[in-house]
Parts: structure tokens; C-alpha cells; sequence
């Protein structure tokens, strides 16, 4: 099944209505789809997840900032300039297509995105065009930008982009953040949205979107203190890691704790090991099978521009091979500097030393006594003055020039002197660095749905069953009369009632015999499902089917809602009832 699995999980997907192509009266567009309406509901399940995990538990609150940015913001994190995709036109059919997915289509090279233009142009010589088989033969490669350009407001005046990444919007809301922390570190911020990237040709279904859902957390850390303070939760933990050295060897994945993963420098720092960690259980939550999870290395030369270290979450398809789903890197202060280079605005956080320092500092120094009578009751705002001057621009006694009430005075070298002074220190400004862990939502959901779909031989034949955790499934229990007749409907229709007022997102369903009715949930991955029979009527118990093993149970209908909701927040287990 592995090889086609992409087609049947996408026939799977379009036919019962979890993603659709979109506007397809007009055309469908590669790389935009429609989530319909059930893959609407489990791609928000996922979400909900992720805030359980990043801001209910990790307490980053979370933010919402507009998906058009203007320039500056670009311009300063180094997007205008330097993202972009190399590009390849084929000489005969005219087709654009992306140079180094090309090459490794090709088999010349496993990771053709680290290739210059000038090694992918010879790379691609003498390889086929994918879109018309013809050799390319000699071809240029050049750049071109994944940034979707607008205009904002009339007359084009001002350049907007939609954004790359939901991560800027934290970044320029940084002193704000600050101060809604309280003004200390380690804290964090989070965002779930829509990021935009003008992919070359987007061939691969949900896998490679123009438009796709980002949920990122940046995660604001001293710079010298990369210690975590809950590390602990997860020292523990352990998980196969793809480190350079084993991609280099082209060795396995190594299995390892995370303590021994940071104490080996296998991993950076603690932060970067506890975000691997927090992903790998994410993932494994949401529906990843934990057989088909790696995290991989970065190399040196494919690291994004800003980051120190950098791990990719990885789900393998029988399509795609293994697939990018989530980055963790070590973004360091390359943000905030570049925002403040551009800005002008501070973005550091004033750390208070536990007790003052006394240091010597050369400072220039106001003489009072020539100064209190020259300036009488402007004294003291010229002495002030004086003393915030930097100490290189006075040090040449040439004297210099001072700002009072916006009029500009002249200082000569008869006002102030310049020494060595000894002061108190109270603390110092520093820049954090970021720690970002960024989920690609919409393939995160993919690789959910592969994984969790399953063909199974059964008596009547061979059914298809997606497997989904029942907190991500988007119908959690079917309710189902045995028959429309004497009154079961009546009562199955009440009982969907209760389980929506419990939470428990339920569906009635009395079209056709039993038997499809079970196979149509479980092809959707509804994970319970309710059958009201005649002895309901008699004694008021149901039957509680398990999609996964097919098994029943008959339960009292005052508790079933109950047992359904903990059932479907995974707070109990079908097998316990049994
Ligand atoms: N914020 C990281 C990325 O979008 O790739």
C-alpha cells in the first residue's frame, strides 16, 4: 500500500470532506486547497492541542498580529532580500520549475537546496525536464523570491508583504511582550495563523502550500542562560536523533535521552532539547506514529540564515519520503538586532545584577561651582546635560555642544572635566536571544491522516479505517437507531442531544443497514460509535462500539455521555470498560 497511499488517503480526504482543490468552478490553484468540513474541525482539533501544550501548559499567551506587513519589517528580518528559491525554466517547454528539487529528483544529490547556481546549472545539463522529459541541456538558475508582494492602501504608495512566517509579528511586538511579562526572562509568545510563500511549482498536494497555517512559539532567553527550568521533564526522554555526524556517515537515527543529548553536544542547549522533546510527544499525540518520526540535524550549510541550531521534526510518507513538519532552531539574537538596527528601538531587557557592582568609569564630570553662576536656574539641566555626554565626544578639551530646551549651547573645557569616576552599577541591558519551535500545521495534518489510515480484511470484506486519536477525530461519536421505527430514532436523537450538551461532538446517522453505517464512520475516523435497539427501550442501556477492535459493550444510558466524554479527551480507555 505504501506507494499509492498518497491517492487513496486523498481520495479518502476529497470524497468525505476533509480537503478539497480550491475555487474549482474556476480552475483549481497548485499549491492553495480548501479544508472542508470535516478536515476543518480536525485541523482545529490539532491547533487546540497545540495550545493545550504551548500556552496552557508552557504559559506563552498568544498573540494575533495582521497577515500584510509593511516593508520595513521585511526589509530588517532579510526576507526582500535573501528568500528566495532557485529557479529553473526548461528551455522546451518553457516550464518553471525548482532547480534543486529537480537535481534530487535527478538522483545526483540528496540535498541539492545547500548547491550554488553555477553547481545546480551543471548539475541539471544533462538531467530530463520532469514536466516534458526533454534534457535541459545548458540552463540558467536565478533567484526568485517566495514573497507575495501588495500594495497597501490607494496609489501604491506603500509596499506590503504577506508574511513568510507568523514569527515577525512576535518579534516586532517584542517591548510590549516585555512589559506584559513584567520585564524578565525567559518568557515566550505565541501565534497560530495563516504565512504566504509564492512556491515555484507546488507539486505535492498539502505538503508544499502558497498558503498554509504556521503555529510558532518564540521563546525570548537570556543569552548566556540556555539552562531550561523544567528541563527535568523531559532529561528523560528519549527519541531517535539524525545528528550531522550521522548524515555525514549516512548512519541511522540514534536514540538517545535528552540529557544525553545536551551533555554530549549532540543538541545545543537545554532549550532546544526540551522543544524536541515537547514536539516529539506533540506529534505523537496528535497521531504520528512514533515509527515514522526522526528529527533531523540541520547541516551547517542548509541552517536558515538566522539560526545557531536547527532540528527539522520529520514524518516519513509513502509518497514523499521523510517529510519537514516541524523546525526547532536557535534563532539567537539575530531578530532583535536586526529589528533594532532598523528601528532604532531598544529590544533588550535591563537585567537587575542580585546586588550592585562598584566599577570605575570615565565619565565627564560638570564643575558646579563655574557652572551655577554662568546658568543660574538652568544649572541644573546643563549640568545633566554635561553629564550624559559621552565621555569620547568631550575627551579631545575642545569642548562641545549640548541641547537646552532644543536650543543648542555651547560647553567649553572650563565646564566639566573628564575622569575616572567610581560608580554603582545596578544591573546591564541585554539582548535575548529566541528559541522557535515552528509547526507546519497543514502537513502536520497530513502526515495524521497517512498514518492513521488503515485497510483491514473482514468478514464481509476489507474496510478502511482511519485511526485517528479520538481528541483529533472530527466526529467523536456516531449515534445510530437500529432501525427508524417504534421510536429508536426518537431516542437516538435525544441521546445525541445529551452528548453535545457533554461536549462530545456527535453525529446521527439512521441511513441504511448497520453495517455500512459503521463503515462510513470508520472510514471518517469516528472513534465511538452508539446503537439504540430495542433493549434500550426495555432497560435503557446502549451499545458502545471501539472503531479499532470492533468490540461492544452495553452501558447504561444515564453515564454514557460521561464515559464518552473522558473517552474522547483521552482521560479513559475503551478497553477499561470491557
Ligand atoms: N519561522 C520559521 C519558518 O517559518 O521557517
Amino acid at each position: 500500500m505504501a506507494a499509492d497511499v498518497y491517492e487513496r488517503v486523498m481520495d479518502l480526504a476529497r470524497r468525505r470532506g476533509f480537503v478539497w482543490p480550491t475555487s474549482e468552478p474556476y480552475g483549481a490553484v497548485a499549491g492553495f486547497i480548501d479544508y472542508g468540513p470535516l478536515g476543518a474541525m480536525m485541523k482545529r482539533r490539532i491547533e487546540e492541542t497545540w495550545r493545550s501544550f504551548y500556552v496552557v501548559r508552557e504559559g506563552f499567551y498568544e498573540i494575533e498580529c495582521p497577515t500584510i506587513g509593511q516593508e520595513a519589517i521585511y526589509v530588517a528580518s532579510g526576507h526582500v532580500k535573501g528568500f528566495s528559491d532557485k529557479m529553473v525554466q526548461c528551455p522546451h517547454c518553457s516550464e518553471y520549475l525548482r532547480a534543486d528539487h529537480v537535481v534530487e529528483g535527478g538522483g545526483r544529490c540528496a540535498n541539492a537546496a545547500t548547491l550554488d547556481e553555477a553547481a545546480l546549472c551543471r548539475e541539471l545539463q544533462g538531467l530530463a525536464c520532469p514536466a516534458c522529459g526533454d534534457i535541459f541541456g545548458p540552463v540558467e538558475v536565478f533567484g526568485f523570491s517566495l514573497m507575495f508582494q501588495t500594495s497597501i492602501g490607494p496609489g501604491s504608495q506603500r509596499t506590503g508583504y504577506l508574511r513568510p512566517e507568523t514569527a515577525q509579528g512576535i518579534f516586532t511586538d517584542f517591548s510590549r511582550l516585555l512589559r506584559f511579562y513584567r520585564d524578565k526572562l525567559p518568557f515566550g509568545a505565541t501565534q497560530i495563523g495563516k504565512s504566504y510563500r509564492n512556491e515555484i511549482s507546488p507539486r505535492q498536494g498539502m505538503i508544499r502550500l502558497r498558503e498554509f497555517t504556521q503555529a510558532e512559539a518564540e521563546i525570548f532567553v537570556h543569552p548566556l542562560k540556555k539552562a531550561h527550568p523544567n528541563f527535568a521533564r523531559y532529561a528523560d526522554y528519549r527519541m531517535p536523533l539524525l545528528a550531522y555526524p550521522q548524515q555525514q556517515a549516512e548512519a541511522p537515527a540514534v536514540e538517545m535521552s535528552m540529557a544525553e543529548a545536551v551533555s554530549s553536544g549532540t543538541v545545543a542547549n537545554e532549550y532546544v532539547a526540551y522543544y524536541l522533546a515537547l514536539t516529539h510527544e506533540f506529534l505523537c499525540r496528535v497521531g504520528v506514529s512514533p515509527g515514522r518520526l526522526r528529527f533531523r540535524q540541520h547541516l551547517p550549510d542548509e541552517r536558515a540564515h538566522y539560526a545557531c541550531d536547527c532540528w527539522d521534526a520529520e514524518c516519513f510518507s509513502g509518497r514523499f519520503g521523510w517529510v519537514e513538519t516541524v523546525g526547532i532552531a536557535d534563532r539567537t539574537d539575530y531578530d532583535l538586532r536586526a529589528h533594532a538596527a532598523h528601528s532604532g528601538d531598544a529590544f533588550t531587557v535591563f537585567i537587575q545584577y542580585p546586588e550592585p557592582i562598584r566599577r570605575s568609569e570615565t565619565r565627564v564630570v560638570p564643575r558646579m561651582g563655574a557652572l551655577g553662576p554662568r546658568f543660574r536656574g538652568q544649572a541644573k539641566a546643563v549640568a545633566d546635560a554635561i553629564a550624559a555626554t559621552d565621555p569620547t565626544v568631550a575627551a579631545d578639551s575642545a569642548g562641545f555642544t549640548i541641547e537646552i530646551d532644543g536650543a543648542p549651547l555651547e560647553i567649553g573645557p572650563d565646564l566639566y572635566d573628564v575622569r575616572e569616576v567610581e560608580v554603582e552599577v545596578q544591573g546591564e541591558e541585554v539582548m535575548p536571544h529566541v528559541i522557535e519551535p515552528s509547526y507546519g500545521i497543514d502537513r502536520i495534518l497530513y502526515a495524521v491522516l497517512e498514518h492513521s489510515y488503515d485497510e483491514e480484511p473482514v468478514e464481509d470484506g476489507t474496510r478502511t479505517v482511519l485511526r485517528l486519536a479520538p481528541p483529533i477525530a472530527p466526529i467523536q461519536v456516531a449515534v445510530f437507531p437500529l432501525m427508524n421505527r417504534d421510536g429508536l430514532g426518537e431516542v437516538a436523537v435525544s441521546i445525541g442531544d445529551e452528548l453535545k450538551a457533554a461536549g462530545v461532538m456527535a453525529e446521527y446517522d439512521d441511513s441504511g443497514a448497520i453495517g455500512r453505517r459503521y463503515r462510513r464512520q470508520d472510514e471518517i475516523g469516528t472513534p465511538f460509535a452508539v446503537t439504540v435497539d430495542y433493549d434500550t427501550l426495555e432497560d435503557g442501556t446502549v451499545t458502545l462500539r471501539d472503531r479499532d477492535s470492533m468490540h461492544q459493550v452495553r452501558i447504561p444510558r444515564a453515564s454514557l455521555a460521561e464515559t464518552c466524554r473522558m473517552l474522547c479527551a483521552g482521560q479513559a480507555y475503551f478497553a477499561e470498560l470491557e
